[in-house]
């Protein structure tokens, strides 16, 4: 294997892989993927060989206890699997066998809601005087009757639940049945401490912290103001959408948590924090914490909101660049388990296009299951619709779509299940899986592998630093990457046009692939050829 030596740290230098474990593989024929079929799927994630996908880490979405009210992110039991997804006996192996292949395994952490079915729920509901009472967010209903403040749901009407047992509302941001932890509370902080030191004693490399912005609320839960900019057509009962954020989430205090977390992975060597933080730049890089004392990544995000153009694209790029202290390292992500899928997005042409941006920008990359073969969102009937978000608000708003099951071969359900998968396969598996772009030189499968392992033997993209190059049409976004040991040059055509670019550059260089996986050749700067959609890697000779 010709990895690089550098002084990075995993975090650093890998590409994580995000997996939704109910869609990747089912090896017990209910329908639902579990961690076995993440074990069995190891060989194809990385097996060291150039033949594999090459990642360096995966990150799996919850597979703890749970009703499954919003799959498995509403949690019963924080130190446990559920039997759906396996034992802890399965856990214990897919982390051996991940890292057997140095693969580096990044949990899901949900610390800032559990299932309304956690023990710890179940008590503070019983009564007022329950000694777990104040572990979660009470409140009197107003001298009216109604609701101790305005703020919503994200999932739709008020983020308040009336508990008629007790006659007090309790509060979540999500639905009624993930009540809200009050992390003001120094027991719940101790008690949720505790459930990463559980799952770092098991070797986890690594957590993203779910909605770790939210963990704590303005004291005096005052009126959130109302935004300005609400997106039309917004359904009436999105309450949420309609607000600013202002008391809600984001709170400074926050960051004395986030740190404590810092703290505690520091304690083991080679941990890493991932935060899902949508934030404004400015708030947002706060979360890195202070000379490093915060978050090692929270997630960037802002590849898949900006619309696909190259100047938002450069320009949020560059915005990166200047906002983070030397010490932080930027990431990069382009979709999600809460997202429409890429392809169906920007289309399979750019899909291309964006993961060559995605491998050589200067950041750690992760990626979600199933972009590396062009997965487009699935058809899911209104009736069938399993997600909570899209059931509340509306099929469009249904994260279904980018949650199918993973495509492995043309067999009956794509070779994820024995038996009818929990959410359809997208109709085009039979040309679009793994066995046939395995086979296919020039599929997406295979620019996605050539891309991850080139990344890993180039220092320069690995580690180079990034320079914008003017390209002189908006079509086009250019950079170089620089690094002592070498340098890249990066081209890449947004749009369905030939062009030819001139850079006023004497240095000439050899392109090492096109997203068209067609090309070798020596090139001069100054006359630069990108086909429709075309995006390259061109090694500068110095
Ligand atoms: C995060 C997860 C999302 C979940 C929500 C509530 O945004 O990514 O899937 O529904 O948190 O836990």
């Amino acid at each position: 294997m010709n990895k690089v030596s550098h002084n990075l740290a995993w975090w650093q230098s890998g590409v994580i892989y995000q997996i939704y474990p109910r869609s990747f593989l089912d090896t017990t024929g209910n329908g639902v993927g579990d961690l076995q079929g993440i074990i069995d799927k190891l060989d194809y994630l990385n097996n060291g060989s150039k033949g594999s996908l090459g990642i360096d880490a995966i990150w799996i979405s919850p597979f703890y206890p749970s009703p499954m009210a919003d799959f498995g992110y509403d949690v019963s039991d924080y130190c446990d699997i559920h039997p759906l997804f396996g034992d802890m006996a399965t856990f214990n192996r897919l982390i051996e066998e991940a890292h057997r292949r140095e693969i580096k395994v990044i949990i899901d952490f949900v610390p800032n809601h559990t299932s309304d079915q956690h023990p710890w729920f179940i008590e503070s509901r019983h009564s007022r005087h329950n000694p777990k009472r104040d572990w979660y967010i009470w409140r009197d209903a107003k001298p009216d009757g109604s609701l101790p403040n305005n703020w919503g749901s994200a999932f739709g009407g008020p983020a308040w639940t009336w508990d008629k047992k007790v006659n007090q509302f309790y509060f979540h941001h999500f639905l009624k049945e993930q009540p809200e932890l009050n992390w003001r509370n120094p027991d719940v902080r101790a008690a949720i401490y505790e459930v990463l030191r559980f799952w770092l004693e098991r070797g986890v490399d690594g957590f993203r912290m779910d909605v770790v912005g939210f963990l704590i609320k303005d004291e005096e839960f005052r009126d959130n103001p109302p935004n300005p900019d609400i997106p039309d057509n917004l359904p009436a009962e999105n309450i949420y959408a309609r607000q600013l954020h202002k008391f809600n989430e984001d709170q400074d205090e926050v960051h004395t948590i986030i740190r404590k977390f810092r703290q505690i992975l520091d304690q083991y060597p080679d941990k890493c924090g991932i935060g899902e933080l949508g934030y404004g730049l400015e708030r947002w890089v706060r979360y890195y914490g202070e000379n490093g004392n915060g978050l090692h990544l929270p997630f960037n995000f802002r590849l898949i909101h900006l619309p696909w153009e190259t100047r938002a694209i450069i320009q949020s790029i560059q915005a990166l660049e200047v906002i983070l202290p030397p010490w932080a390292w930027p990431n990069y992500v382009l979709g999600n388990h809460d997202r429409p899928r890429l392809a169906s997005r920007i289309g399979m042409n750019q899909a291309r296009v964006a993961a060559l941006l995605l491998l050589t920008l200067r950041g750690t990359p992760t990626m979600y299951y199933g972009d590396e073969l062009g997965i487009k969102d699935g058809v899911i009937p209104t009736e069938s619709i399993q997600d909570p978000q899209g059931l509340r608000l509306g099929a469009e708003y249904s994260r279904d779509v980018g949650r199918t099951p993973m495509q492995w071969n043309d067999s009956p359900n794509a070779g994820f299940s024995s038996k009818r998968p929990w959410l359809p396969v997208s109709a085009d598996f039979t040309v679009r899986n793994v066995a046939v772009q395995n086979d296919d030189p020039t599929s997406i499968l295979s620019l996605y592998r050539r891309l991850i392992w080139y990344r890993k033997a180039s220092p320069a993209l690995m580690a180079g630093r990034f320079c914008a190059v003017t390209p002189g049409n908006d079509d086009c976004l250019v950079y170089r990457r620089e690094h002592p040991a070498g340098q890249c040059m990066i081209a890449l055509n947004f749009s369905g046009n030939s062009h030819h670019i001139s850079l006023s550059e004497s240095k000439s260089g050899h392109l090492v692939l096109s997203t068209y996986l067609d090309r070798n050749e020596t090139v001069s700067l100054t006359n630069l050829q990108l086909r429709p959609h075309e995006g390259i890697i061109i090694e500068l000779n110095l």
